[in-house]
């Protein structure tokens, strides 16, 4: 049975007799011994293996190790007398499992930059910094199931391949079956594409069962390469039926205080990894961020700052246009210095399905920007007024026929309902203070480019 690097540094059982496995990150020999340091992917930290030159294998096997070669230890566990480790393993059991030749390896024990990283994607994760990015992912994936599970939300596996599109934005990626068998005719009967947002068929489950979450991958056929980008990128979705815009909010800021305090609680030797060598401060930030409250504005305040400041912006600011990603970080990292709320955008630049406020030009929209990133959550709470979602439907151009199901919501027990979306890789890059959005997921798909 093997024991993980990560439980022995917590409890520390000396003198007892434990196998680890793991891959070599470092050797270094002295004249009858050799110190290995494994990694076995549990934590950060690496556990020093002492191996002796009795080992039978020391001479032909243990003295030629390579970087990312497999082991298995076996050993007693000792205090280490020196410094920089707490303990240490004496093997009297070494067993070479796969050699890594250290001519053709890519990752030697030299730093890499994240660009070549990239390129080596089914390796990477053996590095300090994409482990460490790893194990926070999955820590921020559990704590949303709990963040939801804990207040009675019911997740809802809402579909990947869909025949609507709810961000009405022309991202869609089409699903087609093969040529030969497909013979031009919709499989589905249909168009049907790769989702977008799994909002339309949470609002379903919201208006039957009250509080939903759907988590899961969603796709968009948009050409920009930005640093907070991905063609396939994973959303948390809650919907909540009875829950107006401000109920809406309110769970938003709960949940990203929740989720920070979680990662902080629970991957503090990988953040602060994050916090030395990636992004300085970090750790000051997440706590700041859990002790503020978030600012709120309207979308008309925000162009009204942004048109009386003295900076020069790319894209020209007055009211009407989408807020870019240098307007939305320039609110929340020079002015407002924290998250930051921004409600009440002009219904022109937002989907169908927004709430249209009394003013009749703008929706009861709430975008939630964050210093480093922008936007990091979008949501609204939804028309339920079967009139006037009609009216904005076709104004929008769509179908009204192909969204019964939808508008059926409306007819049969309507609701104020709400939801949003937090983009799962944006939140990961506000936790670990990753620059591009290229290193918080497994395996990026970004135009040009789907490697593995
Ligand atoms: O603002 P968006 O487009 O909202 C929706 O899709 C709504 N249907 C959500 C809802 O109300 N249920 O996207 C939500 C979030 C954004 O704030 C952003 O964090 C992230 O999803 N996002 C992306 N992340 C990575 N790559 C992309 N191409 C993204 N597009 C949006
Ligand atoms: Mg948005």
């Amino acid at each position: 049975m093997k024991t993980r690097i990560k439980s022995i540094l917590v409890t520390e059982p000396v003198e007892q007799v434990l196998t680890v496995c793991g891959w070599v990150r470092t050797k270094r020999d002295t004249g009858s011994f050799s110190f290995v340091e494994i990694n076995d992917g549990s934590c950060l930290s690496n556990l020093q293996i002492i191996a002796a030159e009795s080992l039978d294998n020391y001479a032909e096997e243990i003295r030629n190790l390579g970087t990312g070669a497999s082991v298995v230890v076996r050993g007693v566990l000792k205090k280490s007398p020196a410094k920089g480790q707490a303990v240490e393993l004496h093997a009297d059991s070494f067993l070479v499992t796969g050699e890594a030749n250290a001519d053709t390896y890519p990752l030697q024990k030299k730093r890499h930059s994240f660009e070549f990283l990239r390129e080596v994607s089914h390796l990477r994760p053996r590095t300090n910094a994409l482990g460490a990015v790893a194990r926070v992912r999955s820590r921020l994936s559990y704590g949303v199931h709990q963040f939801f599970q804990e207040r009675g939300f019911a997740q809802v596996h809402t579909p990947i391949i869909t025949t609507s599109d709810c961000e009405g934005a022309g991202e869609l990626f089409q699903v087609v079956a093969s040529q030969e068998k497909g013979k031009n005719e919709h499989f589905f009967g249909r168009p049907a594409g790769l989702t977008v947002s799994g909002q339309l068929q949470a609002e379903v489950y919201a208006l039957a069962l009250g509080d939903v979450y759907t988590f899961g991958p969603t796709f968009r056929a948009e050409n920009s390469n930005t640093s907070r980008h991905l063609a396939e990128f994973w959303m948390i979705e809650p919907e909540m039926a009875f829950c107006d815009l401000q109920g809406n909010m309110k769970v938003a800021e709960d949940m990203l205080k929740y989720l920070l305090q979680d990662a902080m609680d629970n991957c503090s030797e990988d953040l602060q990894l994050f916090d030395k060598f990636i992004a300085k401060g970090l750790l000051k930030k997440l706590q700041s961020v859990v002790d503020t409250d978030f600012a709120h504005i309207t979308y008309t305040e925000a162009v009204d700052i942004l048109t009386k400041s003295k900076k020069k912006f790319e894209y020209p600011v007055k009211w009407g246009i989408d807020l870019q990603s240098e307007h939305e970080r320039y609110l929340s990292e020079e002015v407002f210095q924290r998250p930051l709320i921004v409600t009440d955008y002009p219904a022109s630049i937002k989907p169908f399905y927004m709430r249209l406020n009394d003013d009749q030009k703008t929706v009861a929209a709430m975008d939630i920007l964050v210093p480093g990133i922008g936007e990091i959550i979008g949501g609204s709470q939804r028309e339920e007024r079967l009139t006037v979602l009609e009216a904005r439907m076709i104004e929008a151009g769509i179908d009204v026929d192909d969204y019964s199901w939808y508008l059926d919501l409306r007819r049969y027990g309507t609701a104020v309902h709400s939801g949003y979306g937090l983009g799962f890789e944006r939140l990961i890059q506000f936790v670990t203070g990753m620059a591009n959005i290229r290193e918080v997921i497994p395996f990026p798909r970004t135009p040009g480019s789907a490697p593995c």
